[in-house]
């Protein structure tokens, strides 16, 4: 019981670096004053190019991917590992180090979902990629993988506390994009360029 506790708020404070911020600014570039202000893995290959966007990417994927991952050995019930799953998004999303701002939680979502299912997180990046090479925007491609997502994890794993969290998760991503389907509708999206 208190070891599952300290689990969430581990996985929430684990979620919560900001990495994109931090790699920003040891490149001397404050993300969230430049590009779309995110402080995601697309931000910062906008604003400061294709290696650091590759790290961030990287960074924020694994703040998703080790706590479920580990949790999926530690705790039998897959409730448990769907509440951390959850925990993941939100850390990532609601950073308690940015004034619970924090970044739109696609990379972080990713990686959540390659710990739950690695067909399941392949799949998504299939709709990912498809959406993202024929429309030329990042945030399109993950509004629509992501909105697929929890279909997909339901279809092929069927756990529904799983199930539920992938959908949580994307509620959250739909929401954190919310900007992005402004400027999506409005035309004024940025199409994915990097330095
Ligand atoms: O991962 C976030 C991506 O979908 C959109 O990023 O910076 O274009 O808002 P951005």
């Amino acid at each position: 019981e208190l070891n599952f506790y300290l689990y969430i708020i581990g996985t929430y404070l684990i979620a919560s670096i900001p990495f994109g911020y931090v790699i920003g600014k040891l490149f001397g570039k404050d993300v969230t004053k430049e590009g779309s202000g995110n402080i995601g893995a697309t931000n910062v290959t906008r604003t400061i190019g294709k290696k650091a966007g590759i790290l961030v990417l990287i960074l924020d994927l694994l703040k998703g991917f080790l706590p479920v991952y580990y949790a999926k050995y530690l705790f039998w019930d897959t409730k448990l590992v769907a509440i951390i799953a959850v925990t993941a998004v939100i850390g990532h999303c609601f950073s308690i180090f940015m004034k619970f701002k924090g970044g739109k939680g696609v990379a972080t979502g990713f990686g959540v979902l390659i710990a739950l299912s690695g067909k399941v997180a392949f799949i998504t990046f299939l709709i990912w990629l498809g959406t993202f090479l024929v429309s030329g925007y990042v945030s399109l491609a993950s509004i629509i993988a992501s909105s697929f997502s929890w279909i997909i994890i339901y279809y092929l794993i069927g756990d529904l506390n799983i199930t539920i969290a992938v959908f949580i998760s994307s509620l959250i991503i739909f929401i954190k994009h919310s900007k992005n389907i402004d400027r999506l509708i409005n035309g004024t999206e940025h199409r994915f360029i990097y330095k």
